[in-house]
C-alpha cells in the first residue's frame, strides 16, 4: 500500500494582497525568506533549487509564472508546458511554504508601461544575440518578483548561466537587497542538462542531445590541458553539427563578466553552448 504523505500543501497566493499577507505571516519575527523563481513544469533541477533555498533561509516561496515578456511572438509561449497539479504535488513533497502564482493581468495590468533594458552581461553577445527580447523580459519580471516578495535570497540555476549573471547585476544595480545565489546544473544520467523544454525532443533528438555536454566536457578538458582555444572550438563545433544540431554558439567567456577570453590565463573561464535540433533549442555550459 502506498505510504500516505503527511506533507502539508503549500499556501498558494494568486493576488498581491494574498501574497503580502502570506509573506508577513511566514516572516513572523523576521524569519529569513528565499525565493525560487520558476515558470513551472518543474523537474529535479528546480527541486534542487528549492533544497538549496531551504538551506539558505527559514521559509521558501516558489513563484510559478510563465512570463510573456520574455517570449518573442514566434516563440513557444502558448505551447510552453504547464503542469500545475504536478508542480503543486512536487512542491508539497519538498515542504515549500508558499507558491506565488499570479495571472498575467496581475503581473502586467492594463496600462503597464515599464520595461528594464539591462546591458552589461545582458549584452554579452550570447543568448541576447539570438533572443534580443529575452533579458529585458527576464529582468523586468525578476525585478517585480523581488519587490513583490522581498526575499533575502533568490536561487537561480547555472544552466541559464547568462541569466544568472544578468539578475545578479540587476539586483546589485537597483539596490534590491536580494542576494542572488547560483545552483549547479542538474543532469539526466546521460549528461543532458534538465530543462522544461526537454519534453519537446523527439526520441531521435533526445538520443542525440547528450552530445552537447559531451562536447563541452571534452573541450574544457583540452583547454585545461593548455590547448589553443581556436582548434578546440573548431573540433567542438564539428562534433555538434555532425550530430545533427544547428549551432547558435559555442564560446569561451570570462566566468564573471562574460567577456570573450582567449585563454584560461585571462581569468576563470566558462564554456557556453546553444544549439537547435528539430524545433528544440538547448543551452548548456561548464566551468573550465
Ligand atoms: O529561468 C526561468 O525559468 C525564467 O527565466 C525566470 C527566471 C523564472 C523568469 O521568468
Amino acid at each position: 500500500m502506498p505510504l500516505k504523505s503527511t506533507a502539508r500543501r503549500p499556501r498558494v497566493a494568486h493576488t498581491l494582497p494574498a501574497l503580502h499577507r502570506a509573506i508577513a505571516e511566514l516572516r513572523g519575527r523576521n524569519a529569513s525568506l528565499a525565493l525560487v523563481p520558476t515558470m513551472g513544469a518543474l523537474h529535479d533541477g528546480h527541486l534542487s533549487l528549492v533544497r538549496l533555498a531551504q538551506r539558505r533561509a527559514k521559509k521558501v516561496v516558489v513563484s510559478i509564472f510563465v512570463n510573456p515578456a520574455q517570449f518573442a511572438p514566434h516563440e513557444d509561449l502558448s505551447s510552453y508546458p504547464r503542469t500545475w497539479k504536478e508542480d503543486v504535488a512536487k512542491l508539497t513533497a519538498e515542504g515549500v511554504d508558499l507558491i506565488w502564482n499570479p495571472a498575467a493581468a496581475i503581473m502586467y495590468p492594463d496600462g503597464f508601461a515599464t520595461r528594464l533594458a539591462p546591458v552589461g552581461p545582458a549584452a554579452a553577445g550570447l543568448e541576447d544575440r539570438i533572443r534580443p527580447h529575452f533579458f529585458g523580459g527576464v529582468a523586468t519580471v525578476v525585478c517585480k518578483l523581488f519587490t513583490q516578495s522581498r526575499p533575502d535570497v533568490a536561487i537561480f540555476g547555472e544552466k541559464d548561466y547568462q541569466q544568472l549573471k544578468v539578475v545578479t547585476q540587476m539586483s546589485r544595480d537597483l539596490d534590491l537587497r536580494v542576494k542572488v545565489v547560483g545552483a549547479p546544473v542538474v543532469r539526466e544520467r546521460d549528461g543532458l542538462a534538465m530543462s522544461s523544454r526537454n519534453v519537446y525532443l523527439s526520441p531521435e533528438h533526445r538520443a542525440a542531445a547528450p552530445v552537447l555536454f559531451k562536447v563541452l566536457k571534452a573541450c574544457a578538458a583540452r583547454l585545461r590541458a593548455g590547448e589553443a582555444l581556436a582548434g578546440v572550438l573548431r573540433d567542438g563545433t564539428s562534433e555538434v553539427t555532425n550530430a545533427g544540431f544547428a549551432l547558435d554558439y559555442l564560446e569561451a567567456r570570462h566566468a564573471e563578466t562574460l567577456a570573450p577570453v582567449a585563454a584560461s590565463s585571462e581569468g576563470p573561464m566558462r564554456l557556453l553552448i546553444a544549439a537547435r535540433i528539430g524545433s528544440t533549442r538547448l543551452i548548456d555550459n561548464v566551468k573550465v
